[in-house]
């Protein structure tokens, strides 16, 4: 039997990888291209649209190269990416300016204008969510406003792994869990809002046609073939948004399964077989890339982030001795943080390091140690963090559970679900059994199986997950969850008593440094 590859291609902020996975699922290949994104001016994110694409043909270059395998063999191609960015191209379609990025923080003058325009209500019936800073639309607004020599000139407007899409087929396609997060799509209807379009002034000719993830939308070009070594006609799906991908590459496809993902920012992710938005629009609503799904999203900016800002700022000690004895110094750390008790008698972290989105969208939230007593040791702080993240993406799961989404079992993932007292604490905070799978490549992995449902591989993205995902670890809730059950409280009244001196502190901080700068 001829056997047929599947390749999955991430175009991130921090790199672009191409992954090549067969049938059964294993991983035959992997090759990331890194690339740095500039920060010209504060608040700004950009990056040179140029970059994706020398990062696709680089890495399918190495991940062919790697494996020997016969690109004819390659039934399908599936895109992710780093959502919301905004990649303006002029009429030949070439990049007029830096595609703007997700983490880009200029756009709040706009955000207002537009909810303004609209009313916040409407906003919300229309495309599920508020507008947030870091979404497409107001972008397109900021360069309308600030750069009307490269406005005038536009002619398409993609996001990162469209453009890479457009240089490997020539075509403008776009799927429907990347197209939600641009402010201007239906999410309910999955398709453009026509009415947001027309009361922003964008024409619909800028905007790519939009598939469900598993269908093929376009072929790799003569042009395409020529610069990556893939075989002209290779079909490409539409693919998905970096977090619907990563979720198909953890089996999030059914209902009562949800994932926490302890990466620098923490993600708590639900399907769901119903639309369906938080009435404060808290939670990001957006397509699943499984057709005819949707998912609910929440995500806290400092997860593993935090952990990582205590062993770098406190953990000195823990790192020598990691170093002589040849451990991780988060091994370290947790080992001594699993002799302190659960609820770390009663000392509390807010984790807010880098402000927060998810429940609370404010960049003046900061992170705190409360309750700090003469019994406290170095055990209890570093357990402190742990669950201090944990409370955070618990105020997520919340959201979710009053929406009737019921968690039976999480779907633990990146660096910080390798500490099993992590997961034990989470299981305990959550109320819900914690699981790792046997997947761990994330989004690229969930767009190679986007490109098997695609191929036929697959019967549909339900089965591919099937197939291939398996449980490696399990951990009940244990006695600690009651003990947890009366610190969550506590933890979620902590925000809005700090809150005016949150603002308060921003302010006398940005007094300081503007004495400074004089
Ligand atoms: C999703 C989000 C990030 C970016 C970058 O809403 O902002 O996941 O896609 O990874």
């Amino acid at each position: 039997m001829m056997s047929s590859f599947l390749l999955g291609i991430d175009v991130s902020t921090t790199a672009t990888k191409a992954l090549l996975i067969d049938e059964r699922g294993a991983v035959v290949a992997v090759v990331a291209t890194e690339y740095p994104f500039e920060t010209p001016h504060p608040l700004w994110s950009e990056q040179a649209a140029s970059l994706f694409w020398d990062g696709t043909t680089h890495s399918i270059r190495g991940v062919l190269e790697k494996s020997r395998i016969n690109p004819k063999d390659i039934a399908a191609i599936g895109l992710t990416g780093q959502m919301h960015g905004a990649t303006l191209l002029d009429a030949h379609g070439e990049p007029l300016r830096p595609c703007i990025l997700w983490n880009d923080q200029r756009t709040q003058k706009q955000c207002d204008e537009i909810t303004a325009r609209l009313g916040a209500e409407r906003v919300l019936q229309l495309t599920g969510n508020p507008v947030l800073t870091g979404f497409t639309a107001p972008k397109i607004l900021w360069v309308r406003e600030n750069e009307p020599e490269v406005y005038r000139r536009v002619a398409k407007i993609l996001l990162p792994k469209d453009y890479a899409r457009y240089k490997l087929t020539g075509e403008f396609f776009s799927d429907v869990s990347d197209s939600s997060g641009t402010s201007l799509f239906d999410v309910g209807q999955r398709a453009w809002s026509e009415e947001m379009l027309r009361a922003l002034d964008i024409p619909r000719a800028w905007m790519p046609e939009v598939t469900e993830s598993p269908v093929v939308s376009a072929k790799i070009s003569a042009d395409a073939a020529r610069a990556t070594g893939l075989i002209e006609g290779t079909p490409v799906v539409g693919g998905g948004g970096d977090q619907a991908a990563g979720a198909i590459g953890t089996g999030i496809v059914r209902s009562g399964i949800v994932s926490a993902t302890l990466g620098t920012s923490g993600v708590v992710f639900a399907q769901s077989d119903e639309y369906r938005i938080e009435p404060q629009g808290r939670l990001h609503a957006f397509c699943h890339a499984a057709p005819g799904k949707w998912h609910l999203m929440g995500v806290m900016l400092s997860a593993a982030g935090s952990f990582r800002w205590y062993r770098d700022a406190l953990g000195a000690h823990e790192k020598a001795i990691a170093a002589e004895t040849n451990q991780d110094a988060y091994d370290v750390l947790t080992r001594a943080a699993g002799t302190a008790p659960a609820g770390c008698e009663g000392l509390l972290f807010l984790p807010y390091l880098t402000g927060e989105r998810t429940p609370y969208p404010d960049p003046n939230a900061r992170g705190a140690f409360v309750g700090l007593t003469v019994r406290h040791t170095k055990a209890h702080l570093t357990r402190a963090v742990l669950e201090g993240v944990s409370y955070g993406l618990r105020d997520s799961l919340e959201l979710m559970r009053a929406l009737g989404i019921t968690p039976t079992q999480v779907r633990a993932s990146g660096g910080g679900a390798r500490s099993a007292l992590w997961r034990q604490i989470l299981a305990d905070v959550f109320d819900a059994e914690i699981v790792t799978v046997n997947v761990t490549e994330g989004a690229a992995y969930g767009a190679a199986l986007l490109a098997g449902v695609g191929a036929g591989v697959y019967r549909d993205v339900e089965s591919a997950c099937d197939a291939v995902i398996q449980t490696t670890s399990r951990d009940q809730p244990s006695d600690a969850r009651s003990i947890y059950a009366e610190y969550y409280p506590r933890y979620r009244a902590l925000y809005p008593a700090l809150i005016a001196e949150f603002d308060a502190l921003a302010r006398v901080v940005a007094d300081f440094r503007s004495l400074q700068d004089l």
